[in-house]
């Protein structure tokens, strides 16, 4: 059974593609998935698009159709946690969706008739994404590289991702959040959709997000330049590490 490894752009799969061996292109649900080995591990690539709604609907094509046993999540974030730096990597131990407000029937942030707000990853999972990130988080990336996009540490973090069909992009929406979800390190636009359909099915399910921008005014500037320069390296470095970690 092979793992999925879904990111949301084309930019952030670019590197992962070049790795396949015994490459295969299979079209589904007006998706095009990839299927091969990468470390004689069975993998599909897949392109979850942007959103929670075409994320879980990518989910589930990789579970119907394609029978993964897992699925990894890789791609950028925009940091809200303090702490949280551009260039650092935030690996998801809980997903939540920041947007889902049922109340007054349902507390705000919990999933109706779940009766819960958060969806765990798997934890194991979760502990060979930081055995990856750790090997692979310092020389990637030359001096003019680190430079230009302001790479400090590029320490690792564990924590909540929060996820919500808006690209963050202004201080005082980025402040909000802090605000109501002071434990969320990043926010993204697909993890805890995923989260949540692999709840349902079962399935292992983890993220690592790569932090490109600080989510306020300026989150939009160098954006572009950073997925094609920074962020699919980093998510070739990282998967090309964890796959031989997985069983
Ligand atoms: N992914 C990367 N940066 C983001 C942001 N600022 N908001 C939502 N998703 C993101």
């Amino acid at each position: 059974m092979p793992t999925a490894i879904l990111s949301a752009l084309p930019e952030e799969q670019h590197g992962l593609r070049e790795q396949l061996e015994e490459a295969m292109h299979v079209r589904h649900a007006g998706r095009d998935f990839h299927t091969g080995r990468w470390h004689g591990k069975p993998v599909v690539l897949a392109l979850s698009r942007i959103g929670k709604v075409a994320a879980a609907t990518t989910a589930t094509a990789l579970i119907e159709r394609f029978g993964v046993r897992r699925i990894v999540f890789t791609g950028v974030a925009g940091g809200l946690h303090p702490d949280v730096r551009v260039g650092d990597t935030v690996i998801g131990t809980a997903f939540l969706q920041h947007d889902m407000d049922a109340s007054p029937l349902f507390p705000r942030h919990e999933v109706p008739l779940y009766g819960r707000s958060r969806f765990a990853a798997d934890e194991e999972l979760v502990d060979l994404l930081a055995m990856a990130a750790g090997a692979v988080s310092t020389g990637v990336f030359d001096a003019a590289t680190r430079a230009r996009f302001s790479l400090g540490g590029m320490r690792i973090h564990k924590g909540l991702l929060v996820s919500g069909d808006r690209f963050v992009s202004a201080a005082h929406e980025a402040l909000t959040l802090q605000r109501d979800l002071p434990e969320a390190l990043a926010v993204d636009m697909e993890g805890a959709a995923v989260a949540q359909v692999c709840h349902d099915y079962a399935i292992p399910f983890a993220a690592v997000r790569n932090i490109s921008d600080r989510a306020d005014d300026t989150a939009h500037v160098d954006f572009p330049a950073y997925l094609s320069q920074v962020a699919g390296k980093q998510a070739r470095a990282l998967i090309g590490a964890l796959l031989p970690l997985l069983d």
